[in-house]
C-alpha cells in the first residue's frame, strides 16, 4: 500500500493503540460520574474517534462536525468554515472534542469558541498529535497523545490531498510526493 511514498514511520500502530488506551483510561476515570459526548472533527479524527470510543470503559454518545481550514494545501490558511454542523443541541452536555492534530491551533481555538457559545456543561479537548506552534496558542488541550516536531505528517486519519488517511500509522512522506 502506497509503496515507495513513505519516508519514515513516526508513530507505529502499536504505539498509537497503547497511547490511546492510556488516554482512554484517564478519560474514563475523569468522566466517572458524567457521560461524555464525543465530538469528532471530520475527517481527520475518524480513526481516533472509532478507537477511542471502543477503548473507553464508559458509555459515550458521538457527534461529528466538519470544518475546513486547509483545503488541499499543506499549510494553514487561517480560514475556518463549517462544512457539516452537529446534528443536535449540546447545551448541558459534557462535550469532549476529538481532534487528530493541533498545528497552528487556529481551527481548535475557533471551534472551542463556537462550541462554548452553545453552552455545554463542560468542554474539553483530546488531540492525538500536537505540533510546537500549538503550544504557543492559548488552546487548552486536556488530553494530548503525542507532541511531534513541526513536519507534515499523514496516516491514521491525516491526509495529503485526501490520500493516506487509511494508513494504520503516522508517517512522513517522501519529498517527491509533493512535487508530483
Ligand atoms: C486538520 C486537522 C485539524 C486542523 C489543525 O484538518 O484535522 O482540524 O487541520 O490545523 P490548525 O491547528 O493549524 O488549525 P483539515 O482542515 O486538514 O481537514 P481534515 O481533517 O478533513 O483533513
Amino acid at each position: 500500500m502506497y509503496d515507495g511514498d513513505i519516508d519514515k514511520i513516526l508513530i507505529g500502530a502499536d504505539e498509537l493503540a497503547a497511547r490511546i488506551h492510556e488516554l482512554a483510561d484517564q478519560i474514563s476515570a475523569d468522566y466517572v460520574d458524567r457521560e461524555p459526548l464525543l465530538v469528532g472533527v471530520l475527517k481527520g479524527a475518524v480513526m481516533l474517534m472509532s478507537d477511542l470510543a471502543r477503548a473507553l470503559s464508559r458509555p459515550v454518545t458521538m457527534e461529528f462536525m466538519a470544518v475546513s481550514s486547509y483545503g488541499s494545501a499543506a499549510s494553514s490558511s487561517g480560514i475556518v468554515r463549517i462544512l457539516k454542523d452537529l446534528d443536535r443541541d449540546i447545551s448541558g452536555q459534557h462535550v469532549l472534542v476529538v481532534e487528530d492534530i493541533v498545528d497552528s491551533g487556529l481551527t481548535l481555538s475557533w471551534l472551542l469558541k463556537n462550541l462554548a457559545a452553545r453552552q455545554p456543561a463542560s468542554l474539553e479537548v483530546m488531540a492525538l498529535l500536537r505540533k510546537p506552534d500549538a503550544v504557543k496558542v492559548p488552546v487548552p488541550v486536556r488530553y494530548v497523545g503525542f507532541d511531534i516536531p513541526n513536519e507534515f505528517v499523514v496516516g491514521y486519519g491525516l491526509d495529503y490531498a485526501e490520500r493516506y488517511r487509511d494508513l494504520p500509522y503516522v508517517a512522513r512522506l517522501k519529498p517527491e510526493v509533493y512535487t508530483r
